[in-house]
């Protein structure tokens, strides 16, 4: 494979587009709107179409009924799109055309969604590719519009979201809300530029790991190695490569709902309601295991380990390959977790049959591990999935008790796991961290007001404190830094909520429980 080459150099042959849905996309739902004082943005709409229009034309497509009803006069209702657009526009995000339907169901238009009228004029005039484009809405409608022009459908389940789930069609990828969706367009759009490069790749690699191949792929926490997982020798081979202690169990990674039955015994009702919550997403869940699943697989255990990546290119390749896929993360064992497809050529290329490269992960950190084998559910490690959203719709969670006095209590929970080469230690909170004459410190600060002092070197996880692009730029960070030949590297810890459980447990297993003292 020529790796020489960047994907973006690439060109997909028709424009792509995105189509917006209004309410409970872009802005809060709070009914029919009249007035732009209304208008409530999500904290994430302005980023997240920010990042996508560089890649795709974007559009709004409404329904406003409240028009066709009365409660709404045409203007008021183009006012509030303006406003829209406007603001937008005052962020740096250009949104090509409105398209709303002010028409109510029952009057049997052309225009209201879920007809294609407005996406197949927009397909004209804009010279658009509709099956290499998509559609991200809260309502089924939304789904229904996608699939019908055969482009891609996002489900968010902010809006209206959450209560029609289960009236959404099948075929559309659920995700939380419009960042989670523009992560997954632009993860779309790097598959199809990497299929442009090298035609045929992602059927090669399916090819490969039927044969016993192993091969790495990017999901959305971080890359994986994978094997399928009925091949013992293959999967005797990611253990080697990877030099992994064989007590450690694997994660089983499945592309649809329907093969969750070939790996497990029982779903237990908590776990019904976590899938289809956070499915597609970083949650892992440990179940019961079915009798077929090989024992190298879970170390032995009765359990097995199971999750369905949130990424268009590992979904794709398990749905090539027709069965689950185990797949630990993809380095060396006890080292920095892979957060882009050079982290994975660098230690293991030379081990391992193809890496799959679908550009940066976007969550950055692994999966939470949840076991659901006994009552309450047990969290075993935080990550991508924040403990208090769990515990929101299934009750309280055990944690593990802190890695200090932990005995291990999983196999794999090990303390010193996620480790650079140079020394590591996490900020005690003392004063200030010293160097010693002579000593080159680096400093991986959370905030940017973190250790602007005279260190040798420093990465910033989030100039504004935002624990999710912090997540994001951990592993990235810390290779960075482990590359300049430092003495030590010191760590400042993150707010102990959300995310900052996940990055902070990350943070002490890199160190291996030691703390940095002032001097
Ligand atoms: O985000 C992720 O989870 C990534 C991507 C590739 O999906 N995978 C990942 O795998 O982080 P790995 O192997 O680095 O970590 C898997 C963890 C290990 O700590 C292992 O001990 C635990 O999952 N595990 C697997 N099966 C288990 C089981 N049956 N019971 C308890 N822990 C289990
Ligand atoms: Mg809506």
């Amino acid at each position: 494979m020529d790796e020489s080459k960047t994907s973006s150099e690439a060109r997909l042959p028709g424009q792509s587009a995105v189509f917006l849905d209004r309410d409970g996309t872009l802005i809060e739902d709070r009914g029919h709107l009249r007035d732009p004082r209304e208008v409530v943005f999500f904290d994430e709409t302005v980023e997240a179409l920010r990042r996508l229009q560089a890649h795709a034309r974007l559009f709004i497509v409404t329904n406003q009924s409240g028009v066709g009803k009365g409660l709404v006069t045409a203007e008021e209702a183009a006012r509030v799109n303006a406003f829209v657009v406007e603001h937008l526009r005052r962020h740096g995000v250009l949104v090509t055309a409105v398209y709303c339907c002010p028409h109510r169901r029952e009057d049997g238009c052309d225009c209201i969604k879920p007809k294609p009228y407005f996406l197949q004029a927009a397909a004209r005039e804009y010279d658009l590719d509709l099956r290499r484009s998509f559609v991200i809405g809260d309502h089924p409608s939304d789904v229904d519009l996608a699939l019908g022009v055969g482009a891609g459908a996002l489900y968010v389940l902010t809006g209206h979201g959450l209560k029609h789930r289960s009236e959404a069609p099948p075929g559309g990828v659920v995700v939380p809300g419009i960042r989670e969706a523009s992560e997954w367009v632009l993860a779309c759009l790097e598959m199809w530029r990497q299929e442009m490069r090298f035609p045929g790749l992602l059927h090669s690699a399916a090819v490969m790991l039927r044969r016993g191949g192993i091969v790495a792929f990017p999901t959305e926490t971080v890359y994986g190695l994978g094997a399928m997982v009925f091949d013992e020798q293959a999967v005797a081979r990611v253990f080697e490569a990877k030099q992994r202690p064989r007590f450690d169990p694997l994660i089983v990674h499945i592309s649809g709902i329907e093969q969750l039955g070939l790996l497990v015994e029982r779903v237990p009702e908590a776990a019904r309601v976590l899938i289809s919550r956070f499915w597609p997403g970083p949650l892992t869940l440990i179940l019961p295991k079915a009798a077929g699943v090989p024992d190298l697989v879970t170390a032995g255990l009765p359990t097995v380990a199971v999750r369905m990546p949130r990424h268009p290119m590992a979904l794709a390749l398990i749905r090539q390959v027709g069965l689950p896929v185990a797949a630990p993360s993809a380095n060396p064992f006890g080292r920095t977790s892979p957060t882009a497809a050079h982290h994975v050529r660098g230690p293991l290329g030379g081990r391992i049959d193809l890496v799959l490269d679908g550009g940066a992960c976007s969550v950055g950190i692994e999966s939470t591990i949840l076991s659901l084998c006994g009552d309450p559910p047990v969290l075993l490690r935080p990550g991508g999935v924040a403990v208090e959203e769990i515990e929101a719709l299934v009750g309280p969670v055990a944690r593990t008790p802190p890695l200090s006095s932990a005995p291990v209590s999983a196999p794999g929970m090990l303390p010193r796991h996620y480790a650079p080469r140079t020394p590591f230690q996490v900020w005690d909170g003392s004063e200030t961290v010293c160097a010693h004459p002579g000593e080159r410190v680096g400093v991986l600060a959370f905030k940017k007001t973190f250790g602007a002092g005279p260190y040798a070197a420093r990465q910033v996880l989030s100039e504004d404190g935002d624990l999710r692009e912090a997540a994001a730029n951990l592993f990235g960070a810390l290779r960075r830094l482990d590359e300049q030949g430092l003495d030590r590297i010191v760590a400042e810890p993150v707010p102990n909520v959300g995310l900052g459980c996940a990055i902070n447990d990350r943070l002490a297993r890199a160190a291996g429980g030691t703390c940095a003292k002032d001097g």
